[in-house]
């Protein structure tokens, strides 16, 4: 692999950086400093330290994403914007997909990967992965309408939904939810089990992530090392 592919890669530097960080000499190789970023290494062997930092090899990316409103959170879509269309080109050559999917009107927290199998594990329902939602709803929730809400409501085709958590402010129209599950339009359809409907949802956390605010919609960055660990453990 490039050097400047295996930096931009790790989310280290852009390729122009890279070749900035080459001519001056701020690459290196197995202690070796490059004079182009264009040498091939073997990531999985060789030691390459950029601007004094040894930079650890993963084999897989993995995206924190401020969905905005009106984008699909799917790899293609003939007709909408999609999450891998907000990446920049280098990114999208990587086979990213989102991890779990948001409406097209939903905002916030979006994790995209490459990682099928740690995807894998914190979308199967045996996980129970939380995902917490702030809401705001047409109109007022009831307390006897958050407690059946809470315990599981009856979905217009028949599906009981798992225990949630529902914290509401004191407008009664606005509060968080928590799910342990993702089915289709799921909020949305719970709101509309008690002839409510949701005007404003977003993602707020996803496992132990948590929607970073210094994100603006649109916006993404890598994950830390500790969110990946995080992610990894959650079992
Ligand atoms: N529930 C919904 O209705 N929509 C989402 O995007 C996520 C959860």
């Amino acid at each position: 692999m490039r050097i400047d592919k295996f930096l931009s890669n790790m989310g280290i530097a852009t390729r122009t950086e890279s070749s900035k960080a080459a001519r001056q000499g701020g690459i290196l190789v197995n202690g070796v400093a490059v004079k182009k970023a264009d040498v091939h290494i073997d990531p999985e062997k060789d030691v390459v330290t950029y601007l004094g930092r040894k930079i650890e090899y993963r084999k897989y990316t993995y995206i924190l994403m401020n969905k905005p409103d009106g984008v699909v959170s799917a790899t293609e879509d003939g007709r909408d914007k999609t999450v891998i269309d907000l990446l920049p080109e280098e990114l999208q050559k990587l086979n990213l997909f989102p991890c779990g999917r948001l409406d097209k009107h939903t905002l916030g927290l979006v994790m995209l990967t490459d990682d099928g199998d740690l995807a894998h594990r914190l979308l199967s329902p045996k996980h129970h992965v939380k995902k917490k939602y702030y809401f705001e709803s047409k109109f007022p929730l009831t307390e006897d309408e958050i407690s059946y809400l809470e315990k599981g409501a009856t979905l217009e085709d028949g599906y009981v939904t798992k225990p949630s958590q529902i914290s509401l402010f004191d407008d009664k129209k606005s509060g968080y939810i928590t799910l342990v599950e993702g089915k289709y339009h799921q909020i949305k359809r719970m709101l509309e089990s008690v002839n409510n409907k949701i005007t404003y949802l977003e993602r707020v956390t996803f496992g132990p992530l948590s929607l970073d605010t210094s994100l603006g919609r649109g916006e993404w960055r890598f994950l830390s090392k500790e969110e990946i660990e995080l992610l990894e453990a959650h079992k």
